[in-house]
């Protein structure tokens, strides 16, 4: 019998799921608008809650993404460590990929789904923005999934949370909400990220 393992190698999505790791450092190589634009589709197609795909994508290149990370550098002074260093190490990412995605929530399924649903406004509010997360998440980790497939690498900074009102006001998204922040590129470094932890550990079997 095939083992479970043999099963990844067989199946290319499966295989790209085992594959995909953080990318932090970047070949000095473009990346061409179309890869860009497959990526992009690549996290439209995510699932999304009432299908209200309440996410945007703001590509960013040149002095665009220069200028997000001389903002990271500079804000990062204002956090201790080691806050300041991951934010630091972030701003490296951006600067030295040659195109940085930011996936920012609209709020859209907030309104909408408050709207719709007749419960108490602050559970409506707290359930619709779980739900827009979660469905901005799907589409970050799509994007993660459609770069390692196509022989690119990226990682999915959140530690700009921290200075996400800036981080918005940037993006010209000021009433949106911070999901992610994605540089991409080539890998400067081939590698294979670090080991996950054995799945018998996280699961328990109910019936
Ligand atoms: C929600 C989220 C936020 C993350 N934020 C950061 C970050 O700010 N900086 C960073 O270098 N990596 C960040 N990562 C990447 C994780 O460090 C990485 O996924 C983890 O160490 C496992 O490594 P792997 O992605 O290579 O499997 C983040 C990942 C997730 C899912």
């Amino acid at each position: 019998m095939i083992s479970t393992d043999s099963v990844f190698s067989l199946n290319d999505t499966l295989q790209t799921i085992k594959d995909r790791h953080s990318v932090r450092s970047f070949m000095k190589r473009e990346v061409s608008d179309s890869l860009i634009t497959i990526l992009l589709k690549a996290a439209n197609e995510a699932p999304s809650a009432h299908n209200q795909q309440s996410w945007r994508f703001i590509v960013m290149r040149n002095e665009k993404k220069q200028e997000l990370a001389h903002l990271v550098t500079s804000k990062s002074g204002d956090f201790p460590r080691p806050a300041s260093a991951l934010l630091r190490m972030a701003a490296k990412s951006i600067s030295g990929a040659p195109v940085v995605i930011a996936i920012v929530n609209t709020g859209d399924l907030i309104t909408h789904g408050t709207q719709l649903f007749k419960v108490n406004r602050e559970m409506a509010h707290d359930f619709f923005r779980t739900m827009e997360i979660q469905s901005s998440a799907a589409a970050v980790q799509n994007v993660l999934l459609a770069a390692t497939s196509l022989g690119l690498g990226a990682v999915w900074l959140g530690i700009l949370f921290l200075m996400k009102d800036d981080v918005l006001q940037f993006l010209g998204e000021p009433k949106g909400e911070f999901m992610a922040v994605v540089p991409v590129g080539y890998a400067a470094q081939s590698g294979t990220g670090p080991q996950k932890q054995p799945v018998e550990m996280k699961v328990r079997y109910l019936g």
